[in-house]
């Protein structure tokens, strides 16, 4: 599998459809696979959704409960319509194809989709690269907004119905990184924390191009009128030279898009990606599968001496997870100390937190170890003003030139004087949230035996580690 798509809540269920080629473990033919959730943590799959037709395979798209039946298409049986939209790509030789955008509509809460008969709903205007729709139901000018990928811009389209669509402008030219093409596009408003104020954002994967190579999602923050995102004056500097905000600096979080139709009452907005990279998706050592999803998220906006910025961190479901806990209120560490060892926790299902306070030197290096000699390091260099991720000593990292490099680095624009840090392991990902998820780095690896040890080096100065807390899942 790779992007998740179509992703809405209804009925007490998180719906999933993924890009799903059911016959091999790389990328073919594309269908929308299904699956479903109470929590976004447990999943249960189902029957494929969507199939490819005469107009195309199924690529990316998202779906929203039409909840006022504006489609009509719940007329006849009085039920709620689940509207999909996707792009349809019609293969006509090598590296040329025809993209286009359909719909497809469900009266069983989104178990079984009758594809529109006057389907594409949006033709093509002769790009090559044309794709991803993502609707969002604009409830400030009460109209569908839809952004999709257009070469390496965003367009954006507006309808009443879902089914005839309007365009509205275009956004991208000269803003951003521009190393590779966009896709998977996403655009929702949001209030930034602690105000009444909204802005829309916009995120938009690129592939190739992201800052530590390959596949990776940056970021807009602005403001829309309907027609038009422009982007907020205090981004304007930030994003000067091709340079671009992402929403994740490790290697492996793509293509990912939030849920449609979350109540208000719960008044979340919940974020999942594809945990790996085109570099070496189709190559990563595994038979029985190929990727997974990252950890579901919460999305916050806010704003930090007058820049607006995007906060991820893990859904509060995890929580319903923890199996053990384990508590460390203080721990000194004057050289390279192991602080947990298995068999007390399992790396292989974890959420590891704690705290450095009062940063004094320069490099914080935290390791995940076994006994033979695989590792995976991580932490933040505090004068030249970076995070890092190290997997270079892994285990199998030699299917992909590119999969260990370089140590994947997430820029900072100064030091800072407190770290906390959140570590959600799994048999073969870290996904890391520094400072209450300001900064998130997401990496694979392929280990040939599990982690069995986890330790900080305090290069020599001594350093004190507050409030670890090790929570063991059970998944
Ligand atoms: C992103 C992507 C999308 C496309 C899909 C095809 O990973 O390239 O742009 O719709 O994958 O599987």
């Amino acid at each position: 599998m790779n992007d998740p798509n179509g992703m809405f809540f209804y009925n007490g269920y998180y719906h999933l459809y993924f890009q799903y080629y059911p016959e091999g473990n790389v990328w073919g033919p594309m269908h929308w696979g299904h699956a479903i959730s109470t929590d976004m943590i447990t999943w249960t799959e189902q029957p494929i959704a969507l199939y490819p037709d005469k107009l195309g395979d199924i690529f990316s798209g998202s779906a929203v409960v039409d909840l006022n039946n504006s489609s009509g298409f719940g007329a006849t049986r009085n039920k709620i319509p689940v509207v999909a939209m996707y792009t349809n790509s019609k293969r006509l030789g090598n590296d040329e194809w025809l993209q286009t955008q359909s719909i497809a509509y469900s009266l069983d809460e989104g178990k079984t989709f009758t594809k529109y008969e006057n389907n594409p709903v949006i033709e093509n205007p002769g790009l090559k690269d044309f794709r991803d729709p993502k609707v969002t139901w604009d409830s400030i000018h009460q109209k569908w907004t839809l952004v999709l990928a257009a070469g390496d811009k965003i367009n954006l389209y507006t309808s009443t119905n879902l089914k005839d669509w309007e365009f509205q402008s275009s956004f991208g030219e000269h803003i951003g990184a521009h190393g590779g093409v966009w896709e998977c596009p996403d655009f929702f408003p949001m209030v930034v924390e602690g105000t009444n104020e909204i802005k829309w954002v916009l995120l938009v994967s690129i592939n190739p191009g992201g800052l530590n190579g390959g596949s990776a999602t940056q970021y807009f923050i602005g403001d829309f009128d309907g027609k038009t995102f422009s982007l907020d004056p205090s981004f304007n500097n930030d994003l000067e030279n091709e340079k671009a905000l992402w929403i994740d600096y490790g290697k492996d979080n793509y293509a990912g898009v939030t849920w449609s139709n979350i109540p208000d009452s719960d008044g979340r907005k919940l974020f999942l990606g594809w945990m790996s990279n085109w570099q070496y998706a189709q190559q990563v050592p595994t038979e029985t599968w190929r990727s997974a999803m990252t950890t579901p998220r919460e999305i916050t906006v806010i704003k930090n001496d007058g820049q607006y910025r995007l906060k991820f961190l893990p859904v509060r479901e995890l929580q319903n997870y923890v199996s053990k806990t384990i508590r460390k209120n203080e721990i000194s560490i004057t050289d390279k100390t192991v602080v947990a060892k298995s068999p007390l926790v399992d790396f292989t299902k974890a959420d590891i937190q704690f705290t450095v306070s009062d940063l004094k030197q320069d490099v914080y290096t935290f390791s995940l170890s076994n006994s033979i000699g695989e590792s995976i390091s991580f932490g933040l260099n505090n004068k030249d003003h970076f995070f890092f991720i190290d997997r270079s000593k892994s285990g199998n990292t030699s299917f992909s030139e590119d999969f260990a490099k370089n140590v994947s680095k997430a820029p900072l624009n100064k030091n800072i004087n407190d770290l906390d840090v959140r570590i959600i392991l799994d048999k073969t990902s870290i996904e890391l949230f520094y400072n209450n998820g300001t900064t998130v780095m997401t990496e694979i690896f392929f280990t040939t035996q599990p982690f069995d040890s986890f330790s900080i080096n305090a290069n020599a100065k001594p350093v004190e580690i507050e409030n670890l807390i090790i929570k063991q899942l059970k998944l």
